[in-house]
């Protein structure tokens, strides 16, 4: 083991085990933030409190969700996958995280070989590699995503620390402007960003390692300065057969949902992108730009509207937010506050989570 592996062991294990005892915290902290706005008649004026305080309860339990990431304590749910599917089910949100100034190119083949890993986990890496390579490209450029079945030998393997054996090759590529070699053995360190603050976390790639070991994997970079990055994820070939045939949709662990939900954004492209998300998990969508066109919609909407999204600085007018303004005119609407940035899965989680919880 060397020095960096021996650092994110430790600080992964103090994470982890902070992660959970958070976890537990932000569970109480939410459920009784839950009570007591069902206490608040509407129009409380100490509803945006409890809502602030609902905010930023939700924000940690997403950075808790991180860390447990990164120091592999996540639930994982593994099926036998082929990653050019998954490549290919993630091609158009990559595309959208990434812009049109940069071209996508994948390259999946189809006589891959299966490996058991969870989809959703493997999404939250392309996605956070494909970030950083826009990052890396703000004058444009293009991603490569690519799959292939590759062997690694004893010498090779051994050279790298790896164990030999059949894999799976997941490999990131951008024409950017690489990687220092000074800061390389850093990478993968929770918290080591070269971005201003706000720009980066430098979570981004602890988060990656972390899934990737917890699979059963490891990653290696290459990167030329001025020309490139390239990241290449192994995940080990399972003997496994595939459970039951997969169903063509991708949900297959949550059952397909048919809710209303009215989402409220200003920037189109967070709007499409979370339409794209909902959309694809069944929800039917009602897409407002602003509160007045939101309250419009919801006033010619005949059928019931589940759940509103929308950001807590949402207003309907100089002095009443989005919120409260439907649910002056539906008070079964559920509320959800958007936190950016997010990942797809996160956010059906909490969509998912909002419809569910009885009170409001
Ligand atoms: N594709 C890439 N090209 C150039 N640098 C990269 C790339 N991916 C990651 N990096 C470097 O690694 C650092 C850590 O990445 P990450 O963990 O995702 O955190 P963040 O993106 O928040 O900075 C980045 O700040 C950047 O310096
Ligand atoms: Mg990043």
């Amino acid at each position: 083991m060397d020095d960096t592996t021996r650092l994110l062991e430790t600080v992964g294990q103090m994470a982890g085990g902070i992660a959970h005892d958070f976890n537990d915290l932000l569970a109480a902290i939410l459920g009784h933030v839950e009570m007591l706005s069902g206490d608040l008649a509407p129009g409380d004026p100490r509803a945006a409190d409890v809502n602030g305080i609902r905010h930023a309860a939700e924000r940690a339990t997403t950075l808790t969700q991180q860390l447990l990431a990164i120091s592999r304590q996540q639930v994982l749910q593994p099926t036998v996958l082929n990653l050019s599917d998954v490549v290919d089910r993630a091609r158009r949100l990559v595309q959208r995280v990434i812009g049109d100034q940069i071209e996508l190119i994948t390259c999946t083949p189809r006589d891959l070989r299966p490996v058991k890993a969870d989809a959703d986990q493997v999404e939250q890496i392309l996605l956070n590699l494909a970030l950083n390579a826009r990052d890396a490209m703000p004058r444009g450029g293009r991603l490569t995503l690519q799959t292939r079945n590759v062997d690694i030998e004893d010498a090779a393997a051994q050279r790298q620390g790896n164990p030999p054996g059949a894999y799976v090759q997941l490999t990131v590529a951008d024409t950017g402007i690489g990687i220092d070699p000074a800061i390389r053995k850093h990478l993968f360190e929770p918290f080591f960003t070269t971005k201003e603050p706000g720009r980066g976390t430098g979570l981004g790639l602890a988060t990656v390692y972390g899934i990737v070991k917890q699979s059963g994997g490891h990653i290696a970079v290459e990167s030329e300065r001025g020309r490139g990055s390239r990241f290449d994820v192994y995940l080990p070939v399972t003997l496994e057969a595939p459970a039951v045939a997969e169903p063509p949709e991708r949900r297959s662990r949550a059952e397909r949902a048919s809710e209303t939900v009215l989402l409220v954004e200003d920037d189109v492209a967070v709007r499409s992108l979370i339409g794209d998300v909902l959309r694809r998990r069944g929800y039917r969508l009602l897409v407002a730009e602003d509160g007045v066109q939101a309250l419009k919609l919801a006033d010619e909407h005949a059928s019931p509207i589940h759940l509103l999204i929308t950001d807590v600085a949402g207003s309907a007018g100089p002095d009443a937010s989005v919120a409260d303004a439907v649910r002056a005119r539906r008070p079964e609407t559920r509320v959800l506050y958007l936190h950016k940035p997010f990942t797809p899965d996160a956010l059906a989680r909490k969509v998912r989570a909002a419809l569910a919880s009885h009170i409001w």
